[in-house]
């Protein structure tokens, strides 16, 4: 059974974070929003409630977790090494959506960094994570909470879908206002690597360190060659139909798919006329507004039992780098 507790997004009420914290000391595992998507969180401290983790999201056990804390002074439980780019990053961009890569402290299991030698970190913004995590008063490994290769929650009801009876409880705060998962940046390198684009961008990122790589020659590297972060895996945050990108408006493919009988989804601009019998979304043409209404309409064209959807291609901008980065996987079959 998962429960679900209601929780104001400004002002969480004590008695549910209570609730929800003592599950995670007590090993559980809690559904909660973060500015970005909604994450499962277990205690990172606890091997076998990482493992939990695991099992709940059928995520492979390579793929490692990262870790929620509730302020930088919390980092030195769980990295062994701060260079100064960190402090650097963070006193910018913490609390908020941007991961770092660093070495590990022994003491962290080994679960949660899937066996590896570096650990992700971060200190969500939202006021439900924060409150969650001062009051459990330990780490928390919280990937997003979606079955592995499915699309991030950004609503409880996203959450229930995936998971309904495989955690405990579940914060529901309503929509995330992010709506993708944060940048993930590699400082364990020099120069640094963008292993995921995110909501952070990179030249925000540039301005504060300098020159970064990004790692696409590993996405597009052949078999063998390590993956830096599993979340370069092609196929990730897909929707459970498929979908495909299409050139302008879409209109065109749109119609050719509709014409031969299938039912289709259309994910387009705001004022594109419609095409009789398609369910059809409209986002937002500025790139942070867009990010946070995509994987709802993926989600909501997913439970409408359409056979496909069609997408119209974003920009080849940077600006819109994160969107056609999630874009690309979500198409990958
Ligand atoms: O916005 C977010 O980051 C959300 C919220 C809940 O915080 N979390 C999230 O977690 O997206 P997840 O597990 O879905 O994605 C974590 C990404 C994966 O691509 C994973 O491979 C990468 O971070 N990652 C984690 N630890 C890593 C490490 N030690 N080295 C390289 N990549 C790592
Ligand atoms: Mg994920």
């Amino acid at each position: 059974m998962t429960a679900v507790l209601v929780i104001d997004r400004q002002h969480p009420e004590p008695g549910a974070i209570a609730k929800a914290a003592e599950i995670l000391r007590d090993g559980g595992l809690v559904a909660f929003p973060t500015e970005t998507v909604y994450g499962l969180g277990a205690n990172a401290l606890d091997a076998a409630a990482v493992a939990r983790v695991f099992e709940a999201k059928g995520r492979p056990p390579t793929n490692p977790l990262i870790v929620h804390l509730a302020a930088v002074d919390q980092v030195a439980q769980v990295v062994a090494d701060w260079p100064e780019k960190a402090a650097r990053l963070v006193e910018r961009f913490w609390p908020g959506p941007l991961t770092l890569v660093l070495p590990k402290r022994r003491e962290l299991p080994d679960i949660v960094t899937a066996g590896g030698p570096t650990v992700a970190v971060r200190v969500p913004a939202h006021q439900v994570a924060q409150a969650l995590l001062k009051q459990a008063g330990v780490p928390i490994a919280a990937p997003s909470a979606n079955r592995s290769t499915e699309i991030s929650p950004t609503t409880a009801g996203h959450v229930l879908r995936g998971l309904e009876g495989r955690i405990d409880l579940v914060l529901d705060a309503g929509p995330t206002s992010g709506g993708i998962e944060s940048t993930v940046l590699d400082v364990t390198t020099a120069p640094p690597r963008l292993l995921r684009p995110g909501l952070v961008s990179r030249s925000d990122l540039e301005a504060i360190v300098g020159p970064i790589v990004q790692s696409d020659d590993l996405v597009t590297s052949s078999a063998g060659l390590p993956r830096r972060s599993p979340g370069q895996m092609p196929r990730h945050y897909a929707p459970r139909v498929p979908l495909e990108l299409a050139d302008g408006d879409g209109r065109t493919r749109v119609e050719e798919l509709a014409a031969a009988g299938r039912r289709i989804g259309w994910v387009t601009w705001p004022g594109v006329a419609e095409v009789p019998g398609v369910e059809r979304v409209e986002l937002p043409c500025e790139p942070v507004a867009y990010a946070a209404g995509l994987y709802a309409a993926l989600h909501d064209l997913d439970a409408a039992g359409v056979e496909r959807i069609v997408v119209a291609k974003p920009p080849e901008t940077d600006a819109w780098l994160a969107v056609r980065d999630r874009l690309r996987r979500a198409a990958h079959s």
